[in-house]
């Protein structure tokens, strides 16, 4: 009923340029075995520590395990936490082209975790300064150019502040695969949206949609909601993804509903991630949204089938 039309000879994309908040998923994983004496908290004993690439990073991360190129311009530290940030990026064959400023932490989300089960998470936090959003635009300029999209992974952690300027450039430059202007995908965060206008189209989740246009009563009334988001805002399209309804796309055109098509899920956390690259990179190898959107909401029942914040593979996109 929903035929993926891209396959695998046709999904070739230009670079994907990614700017957004880039973080370390770190994981330290052990034993409890006793309270402490210290105060009434389990003690964990760890004894091994995973580290992946979070936020835009695994955006950044999905792209090239599809084998797309792609340049990935965060906020670093001169800390632990960057080296580290730096050597998984390598390893991906992701470009790093992320600014750094040593009066600034690189961000960290830490996971405790004791026989299976989260005892905590520590976040460590910085606001980017102002100068970095300044530095931010020069840097996206200088790597756009021959670039099939730009994709701006927002989670609220300051590096996409004042965003008008970066959708201005992209708005200019022309792609190798749109004449008129760069694509700009948005994976939106928080409940102002005003920043992301002019932008080809955001994909929000449904706690996020409903933060900005309200509870909706039916589908008929959430389309009305979104169309006077899209003419508000001068978007392209809106991609709303629904966990286990699917996703559904609002474009000039009307809706594109497509069911999710996952048989076991194990995971869902990052499978938003997974949608937005493959859209960027369906629309950075020339083919439109709707054809996009089949093929994103292929991969995304991928990874959801996986465990951890996992990504889906090439061969898997293009296996039957
Ligand atoms: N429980 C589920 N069953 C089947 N498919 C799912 C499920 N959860 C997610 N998906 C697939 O993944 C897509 C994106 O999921 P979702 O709408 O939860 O995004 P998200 O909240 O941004 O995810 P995250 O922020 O955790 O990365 C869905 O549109 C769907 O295709
Ligand atoms: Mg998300």
């Amino acid at each position: 009923m929903y035929p993926v039309l891209i396959d695998e000879k046709s999904f070739l994309p230009h670079p994907v340029l990614i700017v957004g908040d880039v973080m370390l998923d770190r994981y330290w994983f052990g034993e409890v075995e006793r309270i402490s004496p210290e105060a009434p908290v389990p003690v964990l004993k760890v004894e091994r520590i995973e580290e992946r690439l979070g936020g835009a990073g695994n955006v950044a991360r999905n792209i090239t395990a599809l084998h797309g190129a792609c340049s990935l311009i965060g906020a670093l530290g001169a800390d632990e936490a960057s080296s580290a940030i730096k050597r998984l990026t390598s390893d991906a064959g992701i470009k790093d082209e992320s600014l750094t400023d040593p009066d600034f932490r690189t961000i960290i989300k830490l996971r405790m975790i004791g026989r299976q089960q989260q005892l905590l998470r520590a976040d460590f936090e910085t606001k980017p300064q102002d100068h970095f959003l300044a530095q931010r635009d020069a840097q996206a300029a200088k790597h756009l150019p021959g670039c099939g999209a730009l994709v701006l992974s927002d989670y609220g952690k300051g590096m996409l502040g004042e965003l008008q300027s970066l959708i201005t450039i992209a708005r200019k430059q022309r792609s190798p695969v749109r004449p008129q202007h760069t694509a700009v995908l948005i994976d939106p965060k928080g409940d102002d949206w005003r920043a992301y206008r002019g932008a080809s189209v955001l994909t929000p989740n449904r706690a996020e949609l409903r933060a900005v246009i309200g509870r909706w009563k039916s589908e008929e009334d959430l389309a009305q909601r979104v169309k006077a988001l899209i003419d508000d805002l001068q978007l392209e399209a809106l991609l709303l993804t629904r966990s286990d309804e699917g996703m559904t796309l609002f474009d000039q055109q009307g809706r594109l509903d497509v069911p999710a098509r996952a048989r076991e899920v194990y995971d869902v956390t990052g499978a938003g991630d997974t949608v937005i690259a493959v859209l960027a990179m369906a629309l950075a190898s020339g083919h439109d949204l709707r054809q996009g959107v089949v093929l994103a909401n292929k991969a995304a029942g991928i990874v959801v089938g996986k465990l951890g914040t996992a990504v889906c593979t090439r061969h898997e996109l293009f296996a039957s």
